[in-house]
């Protein structure tokens, strides 16, 4: 019966986990089950877990340890729980997470999702717990329901997954496994579907997006910006963007695409993690500093209005303060809208983890502390810079306050503005008036 069992998906970690969550609720769908308004209503949790750094992957215990409670306290009330863990947690420590939780029910990993109903069903009726991470041969994506009609005008769309890059500190080529991109054609009909289903803008996902080559209908390998030139011909389709892109793979058709293709959002993530080229060796970036800085001046050519986000890394084993210096050096060359920054944090198994000069928590505090307030200050410049412009905003979702609604910029900056929720999905002109450090408003411009 649909809508007879509730499940909550408690989403951790990066976009593309929201997006696998999303698919979990629609593979679950089919078999009775509709989202829970809260934990404690809910038949079914799932935890979708991030393992990127060791405070993110902790997190799952703790809430592990909650839910045996609840799960008691449903128990009491003679209402069943099933606890699954999926992502990227799973996929790591599938094992352990068995003998440390007897709570657990279901493990199953990034690859193994669409057999998530399966999983529990036989966690049910086995009455035994369940792990499911193996990497399968099948495409786990042909076996997935399609989308379902979306209550956002923004979505995400997985196109490639798994990483070949092998940088020393990250745990991706082990959770997701070697580099895949899905199909051209599976793809441009999963965009169909979101846009039949009210969507406007396509974030294309990937831990290496950039490192795109899915096959054809042709038969030809595609690259990431023959996809995106073929997504901006569905007409609906208003704004495209992609992440999380690797220096290395910024091809010139991609950089051209940002020069030609207006539907591609003048904004780019594109991590350095670090300034000084021997540590960016030490992690294996295949690139230096000066590769980076090159890459960016060819980029800004191409598209002057272009801005950008990064990911960097602080402390890795034996950064030096001159070290932390020059990273500190390229943030001020380039000049950020915005950034994710981090304090190094050893993960098993990945080879930087076993380098004998880890730095103390002190040192890697302090210097974070450092960047941000750098990163801090170029953001509110940028946001500052922002004011008195007219950006198209796509409008998302209604404001805290009613007769206001939330869009975003080109720049993914929330923009806030009066108006009515009628005007959800819909891109309209904003003159921005005024900007906070992580925000915009504005005024509609009639047209
Ligand atoms: N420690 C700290 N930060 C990390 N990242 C990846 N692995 C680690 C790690 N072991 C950061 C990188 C990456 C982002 C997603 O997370 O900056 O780009
Ligand atoms: Fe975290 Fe990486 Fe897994 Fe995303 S892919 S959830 S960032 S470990």
């Amino acid at each position: 019966m649909p809508g007879s069992k509730k499940v909550f998906i408690k989403t951790y970690g990066c976009q593309m986990n929201v997006y696998d969550s999303e698919r979990m609720n629609e593979a679950l769908a089919p078999y009775g089950y509709a989202a829970a308004s809260s934990l404690q209503d809910a038949d079914l949790v799932v935890l979708n877990t991030c393992h990127i750094r060791e405070k993110a992957a902790e997190k799952v215990y703790s809430e592990l340890g909650r839910l045996r409670q609840l799960k008691a306290e449903r128990r009491a009330a003679g209402k069943e729980t099933i606890i699954t863990v999926a992502g990227c947690v799973a996929q790591a420590e599938g094992q352990e997470i068995i003998a440390r939780a007897a709570v657990v029910d279901v493990v199953i990993g990034p690859q193994n999702y669409h057999r998530l109903p399966e999983m529990i069903f036989r966690a049910k009726s086995e009455a035994r717990q369940i792990v499911a991470t193996d990497f399968p041969n099948e495409d786990k994506f042909k076996w997935l329901p399609e989308r379902a009609p979306r209550r956002a005008a923004a979505a995400f769309l997985t196109v490639q997954e798994g990483c070949d890059k092998f940088c020393t500190f990250c745990v991706v080529p082990y959770t997701r496994g070697v580099e895949f991109s899905r199909p051209v054609s599976q793809l441009l009909d999963e965009a169909r579907q979101l846009i039949a289903g009210g969507v406007r803008e396509i974030t294309l996902l990937g831990q290496n997006v950039n490192a795109y080559h899915g096959i054809g209908p042709d038969g030809q390998t595609w690259s990431l910006a023959r996809l995106i030139n073929a997504m901006a011909e569905l007409e609906e389709l208003q704004r495209i963007r992609y992440t999380t892109s690797h220096p290395r793979d910024m091809s010139d058709d991609l950089i051209a695409t940002h020069r030609d293709q207006p539907k591609l959002m003048p904004y780019l993530h594109l991590p350095f993690q670090a300034g000084s080229d021997r540590i960016l060796a030490a992690m294996n970036r295949k690139h230096s500093a000066q590769d980076y800085l090159e890459l960016i001046a060819r980029i800004r050519q191409a598209r002057p209005d272009l801005a950008l986000s990064t990911d960097i890394i602080v402390g890795f084993p034996g950064e030096t303060d001159e070290e932390f210096q020059q990273t500190l050096a390229i943030v001020a060359e380039v000049g950020f809208a915005q950034a994710y920054s981090f304090k190094y944090s050893p993960r098993p198994g990945t080879p930087a983890a076993s380098i004998a000069d880890q730095l103390p928590e002190e040192v890697k505090s302090e210097r974070l502390q450092a960047l941000q307030s750098l990163l801090d200050g170029q953001q509110q410049s940028f946001n500052a810079s922002c004011v008195g412009k007219v950006f198209p905003v796509l409008f998302e979702r209604a404001g805290r306050q009613s007769g206001q609604i939330i869009g975003r910029s080109p720049y993914l900056q929330p923009v806030h503005t009066a108006a009515e929720t009628t005007l959800l999905g819909r891109i309209l002109p904003v003159e921005i008036s005024a900007a906070g450090p992580n925000s915009l408003s504005g005024v509609i411009k009639a047209a």
